[in-house]
């Protein structure tokens, strides 16, 4: 009896897993539909790829894990291993590589998906292997397309002019009144997470963390909140900016977040080539850590650290219990979290009251990455896997830390314990804040 009811475990897994890789397939096609031959080979922006490298890239990933690895088998072309790695081509090199064009990649993703799914029906989904027990492989493939799938909506929103023009929703108006802030007490709380379903190796381990109690913002800066700093001549006060930020400040002539533009006197937001009036509720969007510390300070606070964010987003304090969203442990629905890409931008703060942490703090999953004020290091018990290249070789203090995953990340790849990196200067990403204040 138990062995069929395994059984049936197994195949349902599967099915599930062949179904979300059909479902992210169909949207990093659909993402990439619209666009002309032309845009898809054309380097946007020296920061990033051609989208169709990210499309060959997505398919040589998934050869590498599900047809090379599961299944022994030798390379499709050796070429391809080396054009679509990451490592060996920077983004700024990769149109000068002689890339598949789109009928091409369609082909080599067809040829490597289908190797793919014969080797998951065949994959011991129970097995002591940790690559394969519970899926955990393919959930990797899977979060390696979603992530991508958001590295490719950030190159869309440089598509020239008149820009990729997507069919923009509704916008979701707040329902629920923020207070500015929200007190957490001070304790332990458990950071990061043992899973082995799902998490990447960087998550792990869970170990406790002490904090001294301290004051976090109840919701993301908003659009509003910020103009006021830039009102305020905030880029041209030296006072409110680290040395390297105000560095940044001269060599940029930066004076308002990315994809701000003045229109006879007010402020639009280019949202992927529709031109919107600034929204003051909305969080603000495409500010770098630098702009977030400059205006952390000119509001007379901080940054939060990773844990303070993590404490407020996931610890319920009656309980002593650790959340995988700020809500519970159910995966995100509509209601819960701006998430999953269609939104093109995120929503007021306010708009989704259902997803409030335990300490009311509001949109700490979807929405804005936020940066927080911390490296990317190792968790106490860190061990690379299934490889270096994920997370370890990216640890130091050259990277900060950004929590709670945008509107651009699929629910698929959302979770309290996710954490995401990038250069202190970077703001074409979905990135955006909110600040703490000690007790
Ligand atoms: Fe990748």
């Amino acid at each position: 009896m138990t062995d069929l009811r395994e059984r049936v475990t197994d195949q349902e897994l599967k099915r599930e897993l062949q179904r979300r890789l059909d479902d992210a397939r169909a949207r990093t096609l659909s993402l990439i539909s619209p666009l002309s031959d032309e845009d898809l080979l054309k380097q946007h922006s020296p920061i990033m790829s051609p989208l169709i490298w990210d499309v060959a890239h997505i398919g040589n990933f998934e050869e590498l894990w599900l047809v090379q690895e599961l299944g022994d088998a030798m390379p499709i072309s050796p070429l391809y291993d080396e054009m679509y790695d990451a490592f060996k081509n920077p983004r700024r090199e990769r149109a000068k590589l002689p890339l598949l064009d789109r009928a091409q990649a369609a082909r080599y993703l067809g040829q490597v998906r289908a190797a793919a799914l014969d080797n998951l029906w065949r994959a011991d989904l129970g097995s002591k292997d940790p690559l394969t027990r519970d899926g955990y492989i393919f959930e990797m493939i899977l979060q390696h397309e979603y992530q991508h799938n958001e590295t490719m909506l950030a190159t869309l929103q440089f598509v020239a002019d008149p820009g990729y023009l997507p069919r923009l929703p509704a916008p979701r108006r707040a329902s629920a009144s923020v207070p500015d802030m929200v007190f957490v007490e001070a304790g332990p709380f458990v950071m990061g997470t043992n899973d082995r379903r799902v998490a990447y190796d960087n998550e792990r381990a869970a170990h406790e963390v002490y904090l001294p109690g301290f004051w976090i913002d109840a919701g993301p800066v908003t659009n509003g909140s910020y103009l006021g700093f830039v009102a305020n001549g905030g880029y041209a006060r030296r006072e409110y900016w680290s040395a390297a930020g105000w560095r940044w400040v001269q060599e940029t002539g930066a004076s308002a977040p990315q994809f701000w533009e003045q229109s006879q006197g007010a402020w639009v937001v280019n949202v992927f080539g529709h031109r919107l009036a600034l929204n003051p509720p909305e969080p603000v969007q495409h500010v770098c850590f630098y702009e977030a510390e400059a205006f952390a300070r000119w509001a007379g606070k901080r940054l939060p650290s990773e844990a303070e964010w993590e404490k407020a987003a996931s610890w319920e304090p009656e309980g002593r219990v650790k959340r995988t969203y700020p809500w519970g442990d159910t995966p995100p629905t509509p209601e819960q979290a701006n998430l999953d890409q269609l939104s093109f931008h995120p929503m007021e703060v306010g708009a989704y009251p259902q997803g409030v942490s335990p300490y009311g703090c509001h949109q700490m999953i979807g929405d804005v990455w936020e940066w927080v004020d911390t490296s990317f290091l190792a968790y106490p018990g860190f061990e690379a896997w299934p490889y270096r290249e994920y997370s370890e070789v990216f640890f130091g203090d050259e990277y900060k830390i950004l929590r709670g995953g945008s509107w651009a990340v699929r629910p698929g790849a959302a979770r309290v314990t996710f954490r995401n990196w990038d250069y202190p200067v970077r703001r074409q990403i979905f990135s955006g804040f909110r600040c703490a204040r000690d007790a």
